[in-house]
């Protein structure tokens, strides 16, 4: 039996589309206005998807090409993939094959799909953490990759919820480490299926004598539905509890944390944790300005730019953090 060890970031990197869609694009489709997105989400742009060149595989591959380089590590060097998203290429099977064939694996290692939501990120890292610790695996790809564009109700009815959410993919290289001390410290999942339907996209339900027929008679539930503001509410409560959690655990302060990767789901739900934590603003990423909320690619593509902007050193203490639908919450404490 293997002694536990910690894993840690070999590698980061992110990829997102080319076509860039600011909110001034979105008023005539959507009845909004990017007064009104700016002051409620913070976010000015997004990005969307182009048919025929991004799909959520080859988007994740293109964030894992970067990630392998940064780790120095061969593709067909990735002992198991875990891929976490909630818009994969087919119903079945999931991603995480497709982006093997799209790296060009041909070593038949395992891919594995992680269907949580905005938190969909962190427990990936979490499961592939895991597996290192244990001495399963030596090298571990973890993939958030994410195709909202497609399937969001661009008409006034969906403004809610269509003006939020972006394109867009990132990835890590986990590898053992060989320093006491350094890597991910602790991750900690939570989920509460009590509020399965706050933000939800209902079909196609297997649950459906005949759900082909359902989906072209109930084309609207095909979309994403949100009770924005019941989501809110937790997530003001979530994020602060799990970030404690993790500190806790390991013995750390607040004041202790050098870089705060929190899920972009919303600028004021952000600074609201910010302000609670008494973090500045040099210890908390946002990039929600520029790619809205792409789910579970949002806490790579934060990470992954705030390590190429030099903003996280060796031997920073870094937490991830991340609520959303299901609810789901979770986090990460990172020694870098
Ligand atoms: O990532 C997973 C987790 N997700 C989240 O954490 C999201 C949490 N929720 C939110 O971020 C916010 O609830 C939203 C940004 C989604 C909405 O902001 P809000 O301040 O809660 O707005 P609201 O839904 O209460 O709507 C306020 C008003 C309504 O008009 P009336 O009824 O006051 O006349 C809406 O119809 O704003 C209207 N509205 C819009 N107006 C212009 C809603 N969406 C839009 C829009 N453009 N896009």
């Amino acid at each position: 039996m293997a002694t536990l060890r910690h894993s840690y970031i070999a590698g980061v990197g992110h990829y997102v589309p080319s076509r860039v869609v600011k909110n001034a694009e979105l008023e005539p489709m959507m009845n909004t206005s990017d007064a009104w997105i700016q002051e409620r989400t913070g976010i000015q742009e997004r990005r969307w998807f182009e048919e025929g060149t991004d799909t959520t595989a080859n988007m994740g591959a293109n964030a894992a090409r970067k990630a392998l380089e940064m780790a120095g590590v061969e593709a067909n060097d990735v002992q198991m993939i875990v891929f976490a998203t909630l818009s994969p290429d087919y119903f079945f099977p999931g991603s995480g094959v497709l982006l093997q064939r799209e790296l060009g694996i041909t070593n038949n290692c395992p891919a594995l799909d992680v269907r949580n939501q905005c938190s969909g990120f962190v427990y990936a890292l979490s499961v592939a953490d895991q597996f290192i610790r244990t001495g399963m695996y030596d090298t571990v790809l973890v993939v958030g990759s994410e195709i909202h564009s497609s399937g969001l109700d661009k008409s006034p009815e969906g403004r809610g919820v269509a003006v939020i959410f972006g394109d867009g993919a990132g990835a890590v290289v986990l590898r053992p480490s060989t320093e006491e001390g350094q890597g991910i410290l602790s991750t900690h999942l939570h989920s509460q299926g009590e509020f399965a339907e706050e933000l939800i996209v209902k079909e196609p339900s297997s649950n459906r004598d005949n759900r082909a027929d359902y989906v072209v008679a109930n084309k609207q539930d095909l979309y994403p539905f949100m009770n924005g503001q019941n989501v809110f509410k937790h997530a003001v409560v979530r994020f602060p509890q799990v970030i404690k959690e993790a500190l806790d655990q390991n013995g750390y302060q607040p004041s202790d944390v050098n870089m705060l990767i929190p899920h972009q789901a919303n600028l004021r739900i952000t600074q609201y944790v910010q302000q609670k934590m008494g973090l500045s603003d040099d210890k908390v990423y946002s990039n929600i300005q520029r790619y809205g909320n792409t789910t579970a690619a949002s806490v790579p593509i934060a990470l992954s730019e705030a390590v190429q902007e030099g903003r996280i050193k060796r031997g920073d203490l870094v937490c991830l953090a991340a609520f959303g639908s299901g609810f789901t919450w979770a986090s990460a404490l990172i020694k870098w």
